[in-house]
């Protein structure tokens, strides 16, 4: 019996990830974590406490109710896909709007948010088995995972991507304000000071500008087979 493995998968944002990371978790009987939801369900607490808006961020009052802040998947029973619960309460739609994408950055770098949300899901991958998505798996998270992939594709794209996917959720958007936001997040999450997005040591870059989503899964499927097969042999010859 082959043993599982953890597959992380950075990159930058709309890349795709936690489409070809849910595809693959179906594929082999993985658990998908998106951590991303993690953040999100963070910023989406500090937006209902009155802790961060546009004009302000009350990042220590943030800081001292991180306590209070409970967040968990559970498995829709609808669509059979792990959604993201905040104190009980199932926030997979609202973590997903535009207004929450525009202040999710600035949270994800405060380094006592990141200290809290890094351990809870490096407890999630104890019992490996697992595919996780963000922006610092390979590199904090889990820095020996036995697959590494790093997403990439032209801001364009994935405005694009992203666009659609709001306008078919009914959110009014205009393509400007989500590319801006695109590249604005992109930004701050590749320059911030702790876990700065970058590609792991060891990682395989994937640039999907020009990939369909079946020719994406099939060359990921590959890497993860020959990942776990190394990793078996290692582990009976280590
Ligand atoms: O993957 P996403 O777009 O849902 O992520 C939202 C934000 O959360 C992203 O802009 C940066 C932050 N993030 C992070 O800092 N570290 C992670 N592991 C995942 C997301």
């Amino acid at each position: 019996m082959l043993e599982k493995i953890i597959i992380a998968i950075d990159g930058y944002s709309s890349t795709g990830k936690s489409t070809v990371a849910r595809q693959l978790a179906k594929e082999l009987g993985y658990i998908y974590v998106d951590t991303g939801a993690m953040y999100r369900s963070v910023t989406l607490y500090a937006m209902q406490h009155g802790y961060i808006s546009q004009e302000h961020f009350d990042q220590d009052a943030l800081i001292q109710n991180l306590p209070n802040i409970n967040i968990r998947f559970e498995v829709s029973t609808v669509t059979g896909l792990a959604e993201v619960v905040l104190n009980d309460v199932n926030v997979e739609r609202s973590v997903r709007t535009l207004d929450v994408s525009r202040l999710v950055s600035v949270v994800a770098s405060v380094s006592e948010v990141r200290k809290k949300l890094v351990e809870q899901q490096q407890l999630m991958g104890k019992e490996k088995g697992i595919v996780m998505d963000g922006r610092d798996i390979g590199t904090v998270v889990f820095p020996d995972a036995a697959l590494k992939l790093f997403m990439t594709a032209t801001a364009k794209d994935r405005a694009e991507r992203r666009y659609k996917e709001l306008v078919d959720r009914g959110e009014e958007v205009t393509y400007e304000d989500v590319l801006k936001n695109v590249v604005n997040r992109d930004h701050i999450d590749s320059t911030r000071k702790d876990s700065p997005l970058r590609k792991a040591a060891g990682a395989v870059t994937i640039d999907n500008s020009n990939l369909t989503l079946e020719e994406q899964f099939q060359q990921i499927l590959a890497l993860t087979k020959t990942a776990i097969q190394n990793n078996s042999t290692s582990s009976c010859t280590g």
